[in-house]
């Protein structure tokens, strides 16, 4: 079988492809034959050396991907050959606090990912996909969906009626948009590109605005909810965008900060997250039992992600690449 794998240094284009033998699974274990897989911002990150933490050379990238199960090891019960399943982010932090997991790790670094014809997975890091959804849609939901998941339902209590606001229309802040509209919210969508808040706009955000003509941003947010602002927010700019989430905020919300697009310094005024009786929660994507309740929500509701391009699996280069351009909306999905 064939793998993709970190090179000798760091970049898109030194990752290689290399031959060696499918694994067997061990105990507890699962090989699963990969059907898609899909590309999370972590992950360019990962490949090019500028993730928080730097992986070892020779790891096979990508923690989300979805396939079929071919052979399970002794002791495994609750998965067999045929079944369709996908992989959890975070393998071994399986519910409640990720402090009460210490030996968890996630996919895709430092644990070898889903870019591999064939991967063996523990069971307990496995869920069986929505009966709706093919492989190319399940790969999307590991990373982004299941924190947009954590921020707004596990943790968020996310109530019909509540305003949240998500920014951009990346992979997480589209399954934001998603799950908020699941849920009965109502959505202001931000984005660069006029073009990408009518396909929001479209699938359902309330009301749209372009941070970049726009950058008092809060200003437009405070007024589209009457003065009282919004209830969560989805946050990805990092430094950039947090004080502009801070005034806009309403009494008692929640801001969840998932991502530092626009950097990683910053400094913040805390006498506004006081003002705002807010609260400002980290998010770490989530445990596997979020990814369960997701499917399940899925399987009741129905949902389809937003993928906005499909790539053969060899074609990983031009796709990492495409992902940093920034072109995309939603997710961007490798098939194998
Ligand atoms: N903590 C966690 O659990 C977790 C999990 C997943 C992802 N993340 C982080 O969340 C962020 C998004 O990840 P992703 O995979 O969804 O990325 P992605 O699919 O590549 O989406 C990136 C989009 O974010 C928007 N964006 C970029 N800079 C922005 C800014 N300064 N202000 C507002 N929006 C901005 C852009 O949307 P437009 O083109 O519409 O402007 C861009 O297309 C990354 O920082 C990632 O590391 C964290």
């Amino acid at each position: 079988m064939q793998q993709v794998v970190i090179g000798t240094e760091y970049g898109t284009h030194n990752l290689a492809t290399q031959d060696v033998d499918t694994p067997i699974p061990k105990a507890g274990e699962v090989l699963i034959k990969m059907k898609a897989a899909s590309l999370n911002y972590r992950d360019w990150e990962v490949v090019n050396g500028q993730y928080h933490e730097n992986f070892p050379t020779g790891m096979v990238p990508l923690s989300d991907g979805a396939g079929e199960v071919i052979k399970v090891g002794n002791q495994v019960t609750s998965f067999a050959p045929g079944d369709r399943v996908i992989s959890s982010f975070w393998q071994g932090w399986q519910s409640g606090e990720l402090k009460d997991s210490p030996a968890a790790k996630s996919l895709g670094g430092p644990l070898g990912g889903c870019l591999s014809e064939y991967q063996v997975i523990a069971a307990s890091g496995l869920v069986k996909m929505p009966a709706s959804m093919t492989f190319v849609q399940a790969a999307t939901l590991p990373c982004a969906a299941v924190t947009a998941w954590q921020a707004l339902i596990t943790k968020g209590n996310i109530k019909s009626g509540d305003w949240v606001l998500v920014q951009g229309t990346g992979g997480v802040s589209m399954f934001a948009q998603q799950l908020a509209l699941m849920h009965g919210a109502r959505v202001i969508t931000l984005s660069s590109s006029d073009t990408k808040l009518d396909t929001a706009k479209q699938n359902g955000a309330l009301h749209t605005i372009n941070y970049q003509t726009t950058p008092e941003w809060a200003v437009d947010v405070n007024r589209l909810t009457h003065g009282q602002g919004v209830d969560h927010i989805v946050e990805v700019g990092g430094p950039n965008t947090l004080s502009q989430s801070l005034a806009c905020i309403a009494p008692g919300g929640q801001i969840n900060v998932v991502g530092y697009l626009g950097g990683k310094d910053g400094s913040i005024n805390p006498l506004q997250i006081l003002q705002a009786h807010a609260t400002v929660r980290g998010i770490a994507v989530g445990p596997t039992s979020s990814l369960q309740a997701l499917c399940n929500a899925i399987d009741a509701n129905g949902l389809e992600p937003l993928i906005d391009r499909e790539f053969q699996w060899q074609d990983y280069r031009q796709a990492f690449d495409y992902l940093a351009s920034g072109n995309h909306l939603g997710k961007i999905v490798l098939t194998f």
